[in-house]
């Protein structure tokens, strides 16, 4: 698709993209077309997840939010859930080395309290010793927008607010964030698997057939320009 690729080495225009957000699909038949295990799709596709959220950070971009883990997925075979669980563990480990040297700020989305003592320790240690960095990246784990959006009716009824929008949005785990801008699915399935239902209302959507351990810097231009080339109304004309 010679039309849509960028210069080599021009970074694409992220003036009116404030947020992107990131349904990470294809992990499993993205290993499977290697013969491998689905868990195999899902360790390259941290490290996938990794380059894609520094890039999006070199390019200027405040808040990056991925879809890592939905609160369905727990229906998954108990042997690809710990896989991926792992997987986590590890990551936050050194996740506050790396988020303090590139100036971000790490918040989950999602209720920790399915996870061990010791990583829920650790989730809330790297959000708190974060706190006053610059940009903002949100991973959704054991996230689901309709959870999410009981949890936010649920915690402004018990503050004694009247439900609004404003007090709904102010109790979403999203609170600190505006909404996305661009919302990024790739997998080549056309729908949001309750991501993000309420922030989405005016997101751009685009899907690509790249399986996520494919995605490159490249896709990520791809899909910003097709962003650029869009024109928002928000209902107005
Ligand atoms: C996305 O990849 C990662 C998670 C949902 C954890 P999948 O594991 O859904 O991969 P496919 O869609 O089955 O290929
Ligand atoms: C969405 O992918 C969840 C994540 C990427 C974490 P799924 O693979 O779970 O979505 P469905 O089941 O195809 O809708
Ligand atoms: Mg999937």
């Amino acid at each position: 698709m010679p039309e849509f690729s960028s210069q080599p080495n021009t970074k694409p225009d992220t003036s009116a993209l404030k947020h992107i957000a990131f349904i990470m699909d294809g992990n499993g038949r993205w290993a499977k077309t290697k013969g491998m295990p689905r868990e195999y799709g899902h360790t390259v596709g941290a490290r996938v997840f990794s380059d894609i959220t520094e890039y999006c950070g070199d390019i200027g971009i405040d808040t990056v939010t991925v879809y890592a883990f939905s609160t369905e997925n727990w229906k998954r075979p108990k042997r690809e859930v710990d896989a991926i669980m792992k997987l986590f563990g590890d990551y936050i480990k050194k996740a506050a080395d790396t988020m303090m040297k590139r100036n971000i700020r790490i918040i989950f989305l999602g209720s920790k309290a399915p996870f061990s003592e010791k990583v829920q320790r650790d989730m809330e240690e790297i959000e708190e010793k974060s706190k006053n960095n610059a940009r903002t990246l949100n991973i959704a784990i054991n996230y689901g927008g309709r959870n999410e959006l009981v949890h936010a009716v649920n915690e402004a009824i018990a503050a004694g607010e009247p439900v609004t929008e404003e007090t709904i949005g102010a109790h979403l785990y999203t609170k600190n964030s505006p909404p996305p801008d661009l919302i990024v699915r790739t997998g080549g399935k056309m729908r949001l698997s309750n991501f993000l239902l309420w922030q989405a209302a005016y997101a751009e959507l685009y899907f690509c057939d790249t399986l996520w351990p494919d995605f490159s810097s490249a896709d990520v231009d791809r899909a910003i320009l097709e962003f650029n080339g869009r024109k928002r109304r928000f209902g107005g004309v």
